[in-house]
């Protein structure tokens, strides 16, 4: 079954960063999907001509993108999002791991994936790369849930042994040995991609991080994902805990955790030994903005990271994040942007939510991208969607004009519809009628 969708289609094909805007992009009428693939973006007439007896879904002047892909985000933090007052290690402390203790109960697991994913549709994100709790339930709740709706879901178990409470304590080999389970079971079925998960250097021993170094080895296809140098005291902390290491990045770099697939979250306070490892080894560094104003980590410089050829994805980090929107998230990208003297394209906002994420979890190729033979994922958003942003839209002189108040001023309600893997997504019920 073939069926068009007509609307303003957004095709980044190429970096922003590297190439002219005006060479990055293609503005078509519309895009032909068949099953849960995308077959052709064009002109309405040629894809009419091409496609005859397709179904029909008109879209208007709503734009057409990917669905937005957040490299990385905890989806067991959702129900403590925006809690008021803390910074990184004592927000830890006093908010996340209380709420991450309830995770080996599977119908609490369960219910937090459900509203997770849901809240991550409403918003116009169809992929995700999320940590998990300590809890092997808390990973098959999310990939189930993933399964459930088709959508592109990386994920993995958190570990940790020590400095952190008992009930979210293992050891190195039973992190080792959970993985491996979790791994086996999931990494590469249907759309689910595992993604080896130390928390942080400060909550992983030495011991486990070469663990789950050996477990990469054998697994190179999988994705790790851990968080580096967020906070300047938290880099204080591995310095006391690993006086041993170069910088940061060698806590991991010594374990083999560094190389292609590596994603480290936030990677704001980082020496010019660490930028270079992470270019040459083609690791990717995930940008988390709302989540580095909200606990006060410090400002990223993302000119410089692009400049210095380090993969870079975009992301909510939700909840130590506090939005799960990926519009308020290249918002907050533009206004750090701001502060460390560039202002970001809204081209290139874009890309970082699609394809950059997409690539920072080497899944380009399915995701985050309108290329013929990629997943049938899509985002319609409606340029006008509140009063404040058609007033401003309303005076658009060109295509950035009208869709840069929506990224800066924009939230689910501006979600006109979504697709996942070729199927229109339905929101569960009136809280999330922003689709
Ligand atoms: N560093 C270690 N764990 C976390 C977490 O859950 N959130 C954030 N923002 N940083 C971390
Ligand atoms: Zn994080």
């Amino acid at each position: 079954m073939t069926e068009l969708i007509l609307g303003r289609v957004l095709d980044l094909h190429s970096d922003p960063f590297a190439v002219p805007v005006g060479d990055a992009f293609t503005l078509h009428e519309g895009v032909a999907i068949r099953d849960d693939r995308i077959l052709a973006v064009g002109a309405a007439d040629g894809l009419r001509r091409d496609h005859p007896g397709a179904t029909q879904t008109d879209m208007g002047d709503a734009l057409i993108l990917p669905g937005f892909v957040d490299a990385h985000m905890h989806y067991p933090q959702t129900g403590m999002i925006a809690s008021w007052g803390k910074r990184l290690i004592d927000w830890l402390n006093t908010y996340t791991f209380p709420e991450e203790s309830r995770f080996g109960d599977p119908a609490h697991a369960r219910a937090q994936t459900d509203t997770t994913l849901d809240l991550m549709l409403s918003h116009g994100t169809t992929s995700l790369s999320s940590f998990c709790t300590i809890h092997p339930e808390s990973v098959d709740a999310l990939f189930s849930a993933a399964e459930a709706r088709g959508m592109a879901v990386m994920a993995g178990r958190t570990c940790m042994d020590r400095n952190a409470p008992a009930g979210l304590r293992d050891t190195a080999q039973a992190a080792h040995e959970e993985s491996a389970a979790l791994l086996d079971k999931w990494h590469d079925r249907g759309r689910a991609r595992y993604a080896i998960t130390p928390r942080f250097t400060p909550t992983s021993t030495p011991e486990q991080l070469e663990a789950l170094g050996t477990l990469w080895a054998a697994h190179p296809t999988c994705a790790m994902q851990t968080h580096l140098s967020e906070q300047v005291d938290e880099v204080a902390w591995v310095q006391d805990l690993e006086p041993w290491a170069r910088d940061y990045l060698d806590t991991y770099e010594r374990f083999g955790l560094v190389g292609p697939g590596a994603m480290f979250g936030h990677a704001i306070h980082l020496t010019d030994r660490e930028r270079d490892r992470l270019r040459d080894s083609g690791s990717a560094v995930v940008h988390c903005p709302t989540s580095n104003t909200f606990i006060g980590s410090g400002v990223f410089d993302m000119a410089r990271m692009k400049a210095d050829g380090i993969t870079t994805g975009l992301a909510t980090d939700t909840g130590g994040g506090s939005s799960f929107s990926m519009l308020r998230t290249m918002a907050a990208a533009y206004e750090i942007g701001q502060l460390s003297g560039t202002a970001l394209h809204p081209a290139q906002l874009l890309w970082l939510a699609t394809a950059g994420s997409a690539r920072a979890m080497r899944m380009e190729a399915d995701i985050g991208t309108l290329a013929p033979g990629s997943a049938a994922d899509l985002v319609a958003l409606n340029l006008a969607s509140t009063p404040a942003i058609a007033q401003r839209t309303a005076r658009a002189d060109d295509l950035w004009e009208a869709v840069f108040p929506t990224i800066m001023m924009g939230d689910d309600r501006a979600t006109a519809a979504v697709w996942v893997a070729g199927k229109r997504w339905t929101p569960p019920h009136a809280a999330f009628a922003g689709s």
